[in-house]
This record gives C-alpha cells, structure tokens and sequence, in this order.
C-alpha cells in the first residue's frame, strides 16, 4: 500500500485551510533538490549523505533522484532503510563503534567501507569483513569553530592513526582516513587544519591514502545571515593541491545538517496564553530538541496569524513552554512574536529539517507530526 502524501502549495494555505492540531513538518522537495545539486556540483569528491539527520523515505527519494548515491550510515536499521529506497547505492558504514552482530549485518548488506579509532574497534572489523574493504581512520583534532565538540566521543589522537593505518595496510585492506569537524561549522580553515594533518599522517605511516573523508558540519542557516558553502568547498580543495601535492585521495563528503535542514519548516500551534507565555503543541521533547543544546534556536522564525485582533505591529517576548508536565519544556530564549497572537495561531520555524523528528520523544503522549509535502513557501 502506499501512503499518499497531502502536496500544497504553501504553508500559509495548508495552515489556513486545515487548521491543523498536530505540529507540521512542511518538506519542500525543491529545496532538497538544489542543495543537493549545489554540493554535487561545487565539492570536489564523493557527496554521500549523512542518513542520521533525517532518515524519512521521502527524503531519501528525493536524494537518489536529484543523483546522490551513497549513504552514510550508523546502524543496520539505517543500512535496511537505504536499501529499501535504493538497493544499489553505496554504503559507508561510519559509526566507529559496533557490535559483532551490527558488522556480520553490514557485510551480508554488501557494505565495504567502514570507519574505526580504536585497536579494539578494527580487530572486531577484520575478523569479519572481506579482504580489499576499505578502512578509513578517523581522525579528531581540538579545533574550535563548530558548534560542538565531536571529538569528545570519536576519533583518534595522530600517532594512533599512524598505528590503525598500518594495521590495516597489512591485513590487505585499503588505507583512508577520515574526519568530522564538528556539526555546524562556520570555519573553513577547520578542514584545512584536518587536511594537513591527514597529509602528515600520510606520510608518517607509509600508507597511501585511497580517499580522503572530509565528514560533514558543514553550516546550514540557522541564524539570520545564510553560511555559503563555497568558501568551505574552496578552501578544501585548495588544502589538498597544497597538502598533498602529489597522487591526492579522492575526496568524499558526508553532509546531514546542510543538506536536508533547509527542505524543511516546522509550525507549532499556540495552544493555550496568558499574559507574556505561550504554551505549545510542540516543544524540547519533540521537533525543538536541538534548541537545548549547544547548538541554540533557530533565529528565523514567523508567527503565522489568521483572525489578527488588530492593526498593531507591535511584538514582545513570549516565554514558550512546549506541551508536556516537565517545567525543563520551554525555550532557552524567548520569542519576539506580535503582542496581538492568539490562540490557534502558528509559529513557523525555518531550517527545520535536520536532528528534529529523528531525535524527538514520545514523552506525555506527544511528539507526533503531521508531514506535508509543499511546492512552494
Ligand atoms: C560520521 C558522521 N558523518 C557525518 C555526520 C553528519 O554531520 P552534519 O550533520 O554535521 O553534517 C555525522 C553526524 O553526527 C557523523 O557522525
């Protein structure tokens, strides 16, 4: 059976026409379409996509027909997912850490690139994959520049690369390295640190780089001013004419965030208001998890008003809660919104599209969402 999906034109219409109780996911394909096309024609290597930022089916179509054809994957419930949607694409298995059980699954599901940072890690990996895989290891650097620290939980120090990358030149496998510079990264010289230092390692190990993995972070738009990824895909190339002047890996990225978050907006309802709070049909638990952390809200944002009480333009600062019991349920920072909002009304948010759905809770019952495909904004 298949689902049909609601397709609108705009969110304004789709929210004034329906009036929806559930938060709404709006996805437009279009979007998904050029960011794709922009990383497909300005990187200069490999676009695999990072599965773990959004893993809806539709997204996943919508990249396997705008050409994109290799994933990276984290779990065997990720590899089954692709498969499903593209049974030939290629699979890059790059969460350093699994179980016996998660590499016999990725073997029998043809996938032959898998990433490590530790001794114990790889053993596990050559006990069990074809001869001639190809074993990237994964680098972590202490740059600034991200939004958060990944090297916290991956990635190994140089002189263990060194080691990692022997071992797997002499089990007959084929050497690569690989990186992430952290997710949202604003700073181009971050891969141009990493670049040089893959180079170095290179060279000390004595094992030939087959390709280079420049991870993703790269920066979607999450604040008012709209990060441009040509100075990042610049900067890269030119690190690796400089880095490594002679025979240099083929490069592979690994977008999530910047390739998906923009194909999506998200609208929460105004459940319920007094005075200068608002309480929400979606909130910490759910699609603005993210907010939480580090990585802070997304600065564009618009209330969406059907029945405006007056001719004011006047805004303030809400408080906004999100719908569960837990006083923790509420935005780090408050919403400038029209002092004239009313129940009923929307907030929409912008840039929606990576880390919401995928990492939101069921808590108090909530969390469900409704998807709409729109060919417009
Ligand atoms: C191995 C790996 N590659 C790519 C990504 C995608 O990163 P981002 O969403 O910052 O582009 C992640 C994110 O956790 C990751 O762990």
């Amino acid at each position: 059976m298949t689902i049909q999906q609601a397709i609108w034109q705009t969110r304004r219409e789709y929210l004034g026409t329906c009036r929806p109780e559930l938060p709404v996911s709006f996805f437009n394909p279009a979007t998904l379409t050029d960011t794709a096309q922009e990383f497909r024609t300005g990187f200069p290597g490999l676009v695999s996509y990072a599965v773990k930022a959004n893993p809806d089916a539709n997204v996943l179509r919508c990249l396997v027909a705008a050409g994109v054809n290799a994933f990276d994957v984290a779990s065997p419930v990720e590899i089954d997912l692709v498969r499903s949607v593209a049974p030939l694409a290629t699979l890059h298995y790059h969460n350093p850490v699994r179980s016996v059980n998660e590499v016999k699954h990725a073997v029998r599901n043809g996938v032959r690139s898998y990433s490590v940072d530790r001794p114990a890690e790889l053993e596990k990996l050559l006990a069990h994959i074809p001869e001639g895989s190809e074993i990237s290891v994964r680098l972590k650097l202490d740059l600034a520049g991200a939004a958060y620290d990944f090297g916290a939980k991956f990635g190994a120090e140089p002189d263990m690369c060194v080691s990692l990358l022997r071992r797997v030149q002499e089990c007959g496998h084929q050497t690569s390295m690989t990186f992430h510079p952290g997710t949202q990264c604003t700073d181009p010289q971050t891969w141009a640190v990493y670049i040089a230092q893959c180079a170095l390692i290179e060279k000390q190990s004595g094992c030939k780089l087959y390709r280079l993995n420049v991870g993703g972070g790269f920066p979607s738009h999450r604040g008012h001013e709209k990060p441009t990824l040509t100075p990042i895909f610049y900067t890269i190339k030119q690190a690796v004419l400089q880095y490594f002047p002679n025979n240099a890996p083929d490069l592979v990225c690994e977008p999530g965030r910047a390739m998906v978050a923009d194909a999506f907006s998200l609208a929460i309802c105004v459940k319920a208001l007094s005075d200068n709070i608002i309480f929400a049909n979606d909130g910490l638990y759910g699609g603005l998890s993210e907010f939480r952390d580090t990585i802070g809200q997304v600065e564009r944002y618009q209330a969406i008003q059907h029945q405006k009480s007056s001719n004011s333009k006047e805004l303030q600062n809400y408080t906004v809660f999100g719908p569960t019991c837990d006083s923790l349920d509420q935005l780090p920072a408050p919403l400038c919104l029209p002092i004239d909002i009313a129940e009923g009304d929307y907030i929409l948010f912008e840039n929606m599209g990576a880390y919401t759905h995928a990492i939101a809770t069921q808590f108090n019952g909530y969390g469900n969402t409704k998807y709409v495909t729109i060919t417009n904004y």
